[in-house]
Protein backbone atom coordinates (compact mmCIF):
# COMPACT_ATOMS: atom_id res chain seq x y z
CA UNK A 1 0.00 0.00 0.00
CA UNK A 2 1.33 3.67 -0.84
CA UNK A 3 1.92 5.39 2.12
CA UNK A 4 0.11 8.74 2.76
CA UNK A 5 1.90 11.82 2.29
CA UNK A 6 2.48 14.55 5.22
CA UNK A 7 -0.12 16.70 3.82
CA UNK A 8 -2.64 13.77 3.57
CA UNK A 9 -1.88 12.38 7.04
CA UNK A 10 -2.51 16.22 8.12
CA UNK A 11 -6.04 16.60 6.45
CA UNK A 12 -6.74 13.36 8.47
CA UNK A 13 -6.02 14.24 11.27
CA UNK A 14 -8.00 17.45 10.96
CA UNK A 15 -10.96 15.60 9.51
CA UNK A 16 -11.18 13.44 12.72
CA UNK A 17 -10.59 16.45 14.61
CA UNK A 18 -13.41 17.94 13.30
CA UNK A 19 -15.52 14.85 13.38
CA UNK A 20 -14.75 15.36 16.98
CA UNK A 21 -15.57 18.32 17.79
CA UNK A 22 -18.58 18.41 15.91
CA UNK A 23 -19.85 15.05 18.28
CA UNK A 24 -18.83 16.71 21.07
CA UNK A 25 -21.20 19.78 20.03
CA UNK A 26 -23.96 17.33 19.07
CA UNK A 27 -24.08 15.53 23.18
CA UNK A 28 -25.75 13.17 23.73
CA UNK A 29 -28.33 13.54 21.63
CA UNK A 30 -26.16 13.05 19.07
CA UNK A 31 -28.21 16.52 17.26
CA UNK A 32 -26.68 19.66 16.13
CA UNK A 33 -27.99 23.17 14.43
CA UNK A 34 -26.61 23.88 10.76
CA UNK A 35 -25.21 26.89 11.83
CA UNK A 36 -23.52 25.16 14.20
CA UNK A 37 -22.25 22.15 12.24
CA UNK A 38 -21.58 25.14 9.49
CA UNK A 39 -19.47 26.79 11.91
CA UNK A 40 -17.39 23.68 13.29
CA UNK A 41 -16.50 22.04 9.75
CA UNK A 42 -15.55 25.76 8.17
CA UNK A 43 -14.16 27.32 10.71
CA UNK A 44 -13.01 24.97 14.35
CA UNK A 45 -9.85 27.17 15.33
CA UNK A 46 -6.64 25.16 14.17
CA UNK A 47 -8.53 22.52 12.16
CA UNK A 48 -11.77 23.67 10.24
CA UNK A 49 -12.03 23.53 6.47
CA UNK A 50 -10.79 27.51 6.26
CA UNK A 51 -7.63 26.92 9.06
CA UNK A 52 -6.12 24.40 7.05
CA UNK A 53 -2.98 24.68 4.17
CA UNK A 54 -2.57 25.12 1.95
CA UNK A 55 -6.11 26.31 1.83
CA UNK A 56 -9.01 26.45 -0.56
CA UNK A 57 -8.56 29.12 -2.86
CA UNK A 58 -6.84 29.20 -6.10
CA UNK A 59 -5.72 26.47 -9.00
CA UNK A 60 -4.78 23.97 -6.43
CA UNK A 61 -7.51 24.64 -4.26
CA UNK A 62 -10.89 24.09 -4.10
CA UNK A 63 -12.50 26.83 -6.00
CA UNK A 64 -11.55 30.50 -7.60
CA UNK A 65 -13.35 33.94 -6.81
CA UNK A 66 -13.18 36.83 -8.93
CA UNK A 67 -10.26 37.90 -7.24
CA UNK A 68 -8.33 34.95 -8.54
CA UNK A 69 -9.74 34.96 -11.85
CA UNK A 70 -8.75 38.88 -13.27
CA UNK A 71 -6.83 41.85 -12.35
CA UNK A 72 -9.61 43.26 -13.91
CA UNK A 73 -12.05 42.60 -10.62
CA UNK A 74 -9.43 44.19 -7.99
CA UNK A 75 -8.20 47.29 -10.00
CA UNK A 76 -12.09 48.30 -10.83
CA UNK A 77 -13.19 48.35 -7.35
CA UNK A 78 -10.37 50.28 -6.61
CA UNK A 79 -11.04 53.24 -9.39
CA UNK A 80 -14.59 52.82 -7.49
CA UNK A 81 -13.35 53.01 -3.83
CA UNK A 82 -10.74 56.04 -5.30
CA UNK A 83 -14.02 58.13 -6.29
CA UNK A 84 -15.26 57.54 -2.85
CA UNK A 85 -12.18 58.79 -1.68
CA UNK A 86 -12.50 62.27 -3.41
CA UNK A 87 -16.11 62.50 -2.49
CA UNK A 88 -15.01 62.54 0.97
CA UNK A 89 -12.53 65.43 0.15
CA UNK A 90 -9.58 63.01 -0.26
CA UNK A 91 -8.66 62.70 3.13
CA UNK A 92 -4.96 62.43 4.14
CA UNK A 93 -6.48 58.75 5.50
CA UNK A 94 -8.99 56.40 3.76
CA UNK A 95 -9.35 52.42 5.17
CA UNK A 96 -10.66 49.91 3.65
CA UNK A 97 -11.45 46.67 5.81
CA UNK A 98 -11.73 43.59 3.78
CA UNK A 99 -14.27 41.13 5.38
CA UNK A 100 -12.82 37.82 5.01
CA UNK A 101 -9.89 38.84 3.31
CA UNK A 102 -8.82 35.19 2.28
CA UNK A 103 -5.13 34.58 0.91
CA UNK A 104 -4.94 38.61 0.25
CA UNK A 105 -5.18 38.42 -3.75
CA UNK A 106 -7.57 40.97 -3.96
CA UNK A 107 -5.84 43.13 -1.25
CA UNK A 108 -3.17 42.50 -3.12
CA UNK A 109 -4.73 43.92 -6.78
CA UNK A 110 -6.62 46.50 -4.34
CA UNK A 111 -3.09 47.77 -3.04
CA UNK A 112 -0.97 47.96 -6.43
CA UNK A 113 -3.95 49.66 -8.33
CA UNK A 114 -4.19 52.69 -5.55
CA UNK A 115 -0.30 52.99 -5.91
CA UNK A 116 -1.24 53.92 -9.69
CA UNK A 117 -3.50 56.56 -8.33
CA UNK A 118 -1.96 59.20 -6.98
CA UNK A 119 -2.99 60.52 -3.23
CA UNK A 120 -4.94 57.97 -2.91
CA UNK A 121 -2.54 55.37 -2.70
CA UNK A 122 -0.91 57.25 -0.13
CA UNK A 123 -3.80 57.53 1.92
CA UNK A 124 -5.02 54.26 1.91
CA UNK A 125 -4.92 52.17 5.46
CA UNK A 126 -5.54 48.25 4.75
CA UNK A 127 -7.20 46.10 7.09
CA UNK A 128 -7.47 42.44 6.62
CA UNK A 129 -10.84 41.04 8.38
CA UNK A 130 -9.87 37.46 8.63
CA UNK A 131 -10.96 34.90 11.38
CA UNK A 132 -8.41 32.34 9.58
CA UNK A 133 -5.70 32.61 11.07
CA UNK A 134 -4.02 30.71 8.51
CA UNK A 135 -5.32 32.51 5.75
CA UNK A 136 -4.68 35.96 7.63
CA UNK A 137 -0.37 35.04 7.80
CA UNK A 138 -0.52 34.16 4.33
CA UNK A 139 -1.93 37.70 3.10
CA UNK A 140 0.27 39.42 5.20
CA UNK A 141 3.24 37.69 3.93
CA UNK A 142 1.87 38.37 0.54
CA UNK A 143 1.10 41.83 1.23
CA UNK A 144 4.12 43.55 3.51
CA UNK A 145 6.48 43.96 1.16
CA UNK A 146 3.60 46.17 -0.53
CA UNK A 147 2.71 48.40 2.34
CA UNK A 148 3.62 49.31 5.94
CA UNK A 149 -0.02 50.79 6.24
CA UNK A 150 -1.23 47.31 6.85
CA UNK A 151 -3.44 45.26 9.92
CA UNK A 152 -5.00 42.27 10.42
CA UNK A 153 -7.94 41.78 12.78
CA UNK A 154 -10.07 38.50 13.29
CA UNK A 155 -13.29 40.55 13.38
CA UNK A 156 -14.67 43.91 12.25
CA UNK A 157 -15.82 44.86 16.12
CA UNK A 158 -11.89 45.34 17.05
CA UNK A 159 -11.58 48.15 14.43
CA UNK A 160 -13.48 50.79 16.65
CA UNK A 161 -15.39 53.59 14.49
CA UNK A 162 -13.99 54.76 10.86
CA UNK A 163 -14.11 56.32 7.91
CA UNK A 164 -13.21 54.89 4.06
CA UNK A 165 -14.97 51.49 2.73
CA UNK A 166 -15.76 47.78 4.08
CA UNK A 167 -15.26 45.09 0.72
CA UNK A 168 -16.20 42.46 0.90
CA UNK A 169 -15.98 39.29 -2.04
CA UNK A 170 -17.19 35.75 -1.46
CA UNK A 171 -17.66 36.68 2.11
CA UNK A 172 -21.31 36.61 3.10
CA UNK A 173 -22.12 32.98 1.37
CA UNK A 174 -19.49 31.36 3.66
CA UNK A 175 -21.02 32.40 6.93
CA UNK A 176 -23.12 30.03 9.19
CA UNK A 177 -27.22 29.87 8.45
CA UNK A 178 -29.79 28.41 10.00
CA UNK A 179 -31.83 26.00 7.97
CA UNK A 180 -35.83 26.07 7.67
CA UNK A 181 -38.39 23.62 6.03
CA UNK A 182 -41.79 24.43 5.50
CA UNK A 183 -44.47 22.58 6.75
CA UNK A 184 -47.04 24.34 4.52
CA UNK A 185 -48.23 26.34 7.59
CA UNK A 186 -44.96 27.09 9.51
CA UNK A 187 -41.62 26.50 9.79
CA UNK A 188 -39.10 24.34 11.30
CA UNK A 189 -35.70 24.12 12.02
CA UNK A 190 -33.75 21.46 9.84
CA UNK A 191 -30.04 20.64 11.94
CA UNK A 192 -27.81 17.83 11.57
CA UNK A 193 -27.91 14.44 13.41
CA UNK A 194 -25.09 11.73 14.10
CA UNK A 195 -25.86 8.32 13.65
CA UNK A 196 -24.08 5.11 12.41
CA UNK A 197 -24.62 6.28 8.81
CA UNK A 198 -22.96 9.98 9.50
CA UNK A 199 -24.82 13.00 9.70
CA UNK A 200 -28.07 13.87 8.05
CA UNK A 201 -30.60 16.26 8.28
CA UNK A 202 -32.69 15.87 10.80
CA UNK A 203 -35.69 18.25 12.24
CA UNK A 204 -35.04 20.43 15.42
CA UNK A 205 -37.14 20.78 17.89
CA UNK A 206 -38.45 24.09 18.47
CA UNK A 207 -37.77 26.88 21.24
CA UNK A 208 -34.14 28.68 20.32
CA UNK A 209 -34.71 32.31 19.52
CA UNK A 210 -34.60 33.48 15.79
CA UNK A 211 -32.71 37.02 16.34
CA UNK A 212 -32.77 39.25 13.78
CA UNK A 213 -35.76 39.72 10.98
CA UNK A 214 -38.58 37.44 11.71
CA UNK A 215 -39.00 34.19 8.95
CA UNK A 216 -41.02 34.90 5.63
CA UNK A 217 -44.34 33.35 5.27
CA UNK A 218 -44.15 30.18 5.22
CA UNK A 219 -43.91 28.36 1.42
CA UNK A 220 -45.63 25.39 0.23
CA UNK A 221 -45.07 22.04 2.45
CA UNK A 222 -41.56 20.61 1.22
CA UNK A 223 -39.87 24.17 1.05
CA UNK A 224 -36.52 24.69 2.91
CA UNK A 225 -34.59 28.19 3.15
CA UNK A 226 -31.65 29.35 5.00
CA UNK A 227 -31.41 31.99 6.62
CA UNK A 228 -28.18 34.36 7.18
CA UNK A 229 -28.31 35.16 11.23
CA UNK A 230 -24.63 35.36 11.14
CA UNK A 231 -24.61 37.77 8.27
CA UNK A 232 -27.38 39.85 9.96
CA UNK A 233 -24.72 40.42 12.51
CA UNK A 234 -22.23 41.57 10.56
CA UNK A 235 -24.19 43.88 8.75
CA UNK A 236 -25.31 45.27 11.92
CA UNK A 237 -21.25 45.58 12.74
CA UNK A 238 -20.82 47.20 9.19
CA UNK A 239 -23.42 49.71 10.42
CA UNK A 240 -22.26 50.55 13.62
CA UNK A 241 -18.28 50.91 12.77
CA UNK A 242 -18.26 52.49 9.45
CA UNK A 243 -19.15 56.10 9.95
CA UNK A 244 -18.58 57.79 6.30
CA UNK A 245 -18.10 56.00 3.01
CA UNK A 246 -19.59 52.68 1.02
CA UNK A 247 -19.31 49.05 1.60
CA UNK A 248 -19.50 47.28 -1.48
CA UNK A 249 -20.33 43.64 -0.98
CA UNK A 250 -19.55 40.75 -3.83
CA UNK A 251 -21.16 37.96 -3.96
CA UNK A 252 -23.28 34.97 -5.70
CA UNK A 253 -26.98 35.42 -4.58
CA UNK A 254 -30.55 37.00 -5.65
CA UNK A 255 -33.93 38.23 -4.53
CA UNK A 256 -35.42 36.10 -1.71
CA UNK A 257 -38.04 35.71 -4.55
CA UNK A 258 -35.76 34.69 -6.95
CA UNK A 259 -33.96 31.96 -4.65
CA UNK A 260 -37.58 30.81 -3.50
CA UNK A 261 -38.23 30.12 -7.19
CA UNK A 262 -35.10 28.57 -8.64
CA UNK A 263 -34.09 26.46 -5.07
CA UNK A 264 -37.43 25.38 -3.42
CA UNK A 265 -35.51 22.71 -1.69
CA UNK A 266 -32.97 25.55 -0.74
CA UNK A 267 -29.59 26.89 -2.11
CA UNK A 268 -26.71 24.83 0.51
CA UNK A 269 -23.67 24.06 -1.77
CA UNK A 270 -20.44 21.77 -0.73
CA UNK A 271 -17.30 22.15 -3.14
CA UNK A 272 -14.09 20.37 -3.20
CA UNK A 273 -11.74 20.23 -6.03
CA UNK A 274 -13.78 22.24 -8.28
CA UNK A 275 -16.86 20.17 -7.97
CA UNK A 276 -20.30 20.42 -6.66
CA UNK A 277 -20.41 17.57 -3.55
CA UNK A 278 -24.18 16.10 -3.76
CA UNK A 279 -23.54 14.84 -0.11
CA UNK A 280 -22.94 18.31 1.44
CA UNK A 281 -22.79 16.95 5.16
CA UNK A 282 -19.91 14.41 3.77
CA UNK A 283 -16.34 14.96 5.35
CA UNK A 284 -16.96 17.84 7.35
CA UNK A 285 -14.17 20.12 7.49
CA UNK A 286 -12.19 19.04 3.86
CA UNK A 287 -14.76 20.54 1.60
CA UNK A 288 -16.61 24.09 1.66
CA UNK A 289 -20.04 25.05 2.38
CA UNK A 290 -22.12 27.92 1.15
CA UNK A 291 -25.34 29.41 0.40
CA UNK A 292 -26.83 31.89 -1.77
CA UNK A 293 -27.03 35.11 -0.63
CA UNK A 294 -30.46 35.92 0.11
CA UNK A 295 -30.19 40.20 -1.04
CA UNK A 296 -33.68 41.44 -0.26
CA UNK A 297 -32.75 40.77 3.52
CA UNK A 298 -29.45 41.89 3.69
CA UNK A 299 -30.64 44.99 1.82
CA UNK A 300 -33.62 45.60 3.92
CA UNK A 301 -31.52 44.71 7.41
CA UNK A 302 -28.68 47.14 6.10
CA UNK A 303 -31.44 50.34 5.84
CA UNK A 304 -33.04 49.09 9.25
CA UNK A 305 -29.12 49.24 10.48
CA UNK A 306 -28.87 52.49 9.67
CA UNK A 307 -26.73 51.96 6.12
CA UNK A 308 -28.96 53.06 2.90
CA UNK A 309 -28.96 50.87 -0.25
CA UNK A 310 -27.22 52.35 -2.89
CA UNK A 311 -27.16 49.98 -5.96
CA UNK A 312 -27.82 46.64 -6.07
CA UNK A 313 -26.64 45.32 -10.15
CA UNK A 314 -25.24 42.43 -11.55
CA UNK A 315 -21.33 42.19 -10.62
CA UNK A 316 -20.43 42.69 -14.62
CA UNK A 317 -22.73 45.51 -14.99
CA UNK A 318 -21.31 47.22 -11.95
CA UNK A 319 -18.02 46.61 -13.05
CA UNK A 320 -18.68 48.16 -16.02
CA UNK A 321 -20.12 51.18 -14.44
CA UNK A 322 -16.77 51.90 -12.48
CA UNK A 323 -15.00 52.02 -15.45
CA UNK A 324 -13.86 48.24 -16.01
CA UNK A 325 -13.66 48.67 -19.94
CA UNK A 326 -10.95 51.46 -19.45
CA UNK A 327 -9.18 48.84 -16.93
CA UNK A 328 -9.26 46.25 -19.35
CA UNK A 329 -8.42 48.92 -22.15
CA UNK A 330 -4.94 49.78 -19.61
CA UNK A 331 -4.31 46.13 -18.97
CA UNK A 332 -3.89 44.68 -22.43
CA UNK A 333 -2.16 48.12 -23.64
CA UNK A 334 0.75 47.01 -21.28
CA UNK A 335 1.02 43.31 -22.21
CA UNK A 336 2.54 41.63 -24.89
CA UNK A 337 0.88 39.60 -26.85
CA UNK A 338 0.59 36.50 -24.91
CA UNK A 339 -0.20 38.42 -21.82
CA UNK A 340 -3.15 40.42 -23.75
CA UNK A 341 -4.67 37.51 -24.85
CA UNK A 342 -4.69 35.82 -21.28
CA UNK A 343 -5.75 38.86 -19.98
CA UNK A 344 -8.75 39.06 -22.08
CA UNK A 345 -9.38 35.34 -21.44
CA UNK A 346 -9.16 36.21 -18.07
CA UNK A 347 -12.08 39.14 -18.08
CA UNK A 348 -14.15 37.20 -20.42
CA UNK A 349 -14.15 34.59 -17.71
CA UNK A 350 -14.82 37.55 -14.76
CA UNK A 351 -17.44 38.96 -16.30
CA UNK A 352 -19.54 35.96 -18.06
CA UNK A 353 -18.36 33.01 -15.61
CA UNK A 354 -20.00 35.18 -12.40
CA UNK A 355 -23.09 35.37 -14.00
CA UNK A 356 -25.16 35.08 -10.80
CA UNK A 357 -22.88 37.49 -9.22
CA UNK A 358 -24.19 40.61 -7.64
CA UNK A 359 -22.63 44.18 -6.75
CA UNK A 360 -24.51 45.78 -3.89
CA UNK A 361 -22.80 49.24 -2.34
CA UNK A 362 -24.61 50.11 0.86
CA UNK A 363 -23.53 54.02 2.32
CA UNK A 364 -22.60 54.97 5.83
CA UNK A 365 -25.57 56.98 6.75
CA UNK A 366 -25.40 60.73 8.28
CA UNK A 367 -28.48 60.61 10.67
CA UNK A 368 -28.85 56.76 11.71
CA UNK A 369 -31.96 55.29 13.15
CA UNK A 370 -31.08 51.95 14.30
CA UNK A 371 -33.57 49.36 14.72
CA UNK A 372 -33.75 47.77 17.93
CA UNK A 373 -34.28 44.23 16.39
CA UNK A 374 -31.07 42.12 15.36
CA UNK A 375 -28.14 39.83 17.08
CA UNK A 376 -25.00 41.43 18.55
CA UNK A 377 -21.97 42.80 16.49
CA UNK A 378 -20.20 40.06 14.76
C1 LIG B 1 -15.00 32.20 0.23
S1 LIG B 1 -13.67 32.86 1.11
C2 LIG B 1 -13.37 34.34 0.19
C3 LIG B 1 -11.95 34.84 0.29
C4 LIG B 1 -11.63 36.14 -0.46
N1 LIG B 1 -12.56 37.19 -0.15
C5 LIG B 1 -11.56 35.94 -1.95
O1 LIG B 1 -12.34 36.53 -2.66
O2 LIG B 1 -10.69 35.20 -2.42
C6 LIG B 1 -14.46 33.44 2.62
C7 LIG B 1 -13.49 34.04 3.60
O3 LIG B 1 -14.21 34.64 4.69
C8 LIG B 1 -13.54 34.33 5.91
N2 LIG B 1 -14.50 34.52 7.02
C9 LIG B 1 -15.61 33.81 7.27
N3 LIG B 1 -16.29 34.30 8.33
C10 LIG B 1 -15.59 35.37 8.77
C11 LIG B 1 -15.79 36.34 9.81
N4 LIG B 1 -16.85 36.29 10.62
N5 LIG B 1 -14.89 37.31 9.96
C12 LIG B 1 -13.80 37.39 9.12
N6 LIG B 1 -13.56 36.50 8.12
C13 LIG B 1 -14.44 35.50 7.94
C14 LIG B 1 -13.06 32.91 5.68
O4 LIG B 1 -12.07 32.52 6.59
C15 LIG B 1 -12.55 33.02 4.24
O5 LIG B 1 -11.26 33.53 4.18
Amino acid sequence: MPEASDAETRDARANAAVEQALRHAAGDAGVLSFDRFMEIALYEPGVGYYERRPGPLGADGDFYTAAHTSPLFGRTIARRLSAEWQALGSPTTFAIAELGSGDGRLAQTLIEEAGRLGDFGTAVRYVLVERSRSLAERALERLRPLTSHLRWVPRLSELGPFSGAVVANEFFDALPCRRFESDGTDWREIGVRWSSVGWTFAPLAAGRTLGGPPLPRPGPAGTVIEWPTTAFGVVRAIADHLTRGVALVFDYGASEDEIGQRYPRGTLVAVRNHRAIPNILDQPGAQDLSAWVNFTRLNEYAEAAGLSVVSDDRQSEALGAWGGAEVLGEIVRDADAVEAVRARLAAKNLLFGFSNFRAVVWRAGPARARSSSGPAPG
